[in-house]
């Protein structure tokens, strides 16, 4: 599969995440689980925190225009990159400017998220650009809130981790709540090691 056209500007990527090895890590997911995915069939897929639009545009692709596709994210500026993307590539998604899905009464089939998950101070993850990549102690701040909130969110998660902020332990935690884990990917970046968590609601 091509990856998704984009047509951002250098200013608009000041204050919107610009897709790097970690967005096209889950693009090779996406197409790695493409016969989980089809076998799934689900109707509504929300990616939160959906930046540029790389990714809800690429499983939009992927997965065809019978279905219904959602993204959130907190930065009201990646809404509307997440837009121009989504127009460029003829793609029908429902964007919302929320947190995580603050406001969106309903259920998802499917969720994706690549969050912030660089390790910083809590204080740090503050500004459109930085809420991009903060992810305060542990990385694990927006983590650990967004999969706490996950069984009113979806059944099937897939969610980017670095070995920073403890994949073993996330997946202790989400199986004690009644959740299949699994590591689907792994890819090591620099110095970084970026994983892609499945998480199935048993
Ligand atoms: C690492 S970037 C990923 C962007 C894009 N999905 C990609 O892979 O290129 C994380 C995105 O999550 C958004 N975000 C951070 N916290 C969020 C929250 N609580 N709810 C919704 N979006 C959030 C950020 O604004 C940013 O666009």
């Amino acid at each position: 599969m091509k990856t998704p056209k984009l047509n951002l500007t250098r200013k608009e990527f000041d204050k919107v995440y610009e897709p790097c090895e970690d967005s096209f890590l889950f693009l090779d997911l996406l197409e790695q689980e493409i016969g989980y995915l089809k076998e799934l069939d689900p109707l509504k897929i929300l990616e939160v925190g959906s930046g540029s639009g790389i990714i809800i545009t690429f499983i939009a692709q992927l997965l065809g225009n019978d279905r219904c596709y959602f993204s959130t994210d907190i930065n009201p500026f990646a809404c509307k990159a997440t837009l121009k993307t989504t127009i460029l590539n003829n793609v029908n998604v429902d964007i919302i400017n929320t947190k995580f899905i603050d406001g969106i009464n309903q259920k998802f089939d499917l969720c994706l998220f690549n969050p912030p998950y660089v390790v910083t101070t809590n204080e740090e993850i503050t500004g459109d650009l930085q809420r991009s990549w903060a992810g305060g102690i542990d990385g694990r701040v927006v983590i650990d809130e967004f999969l706490s909130r996950l069984d009113d969110i979806t059944r099937v998660c897939y969610l980017l981790v670095i070995n920073e902020n403890n994949p073993n332990e996330i997946m202790e935690i989400m199986n004690s709540r009644g959740w299949k884990s699994e590591k689907v990917i792994y890819r090591a970046v620099g110095w970084e090691g970026q994983s892609i968590l499945k998480f199935v609601k048993q």
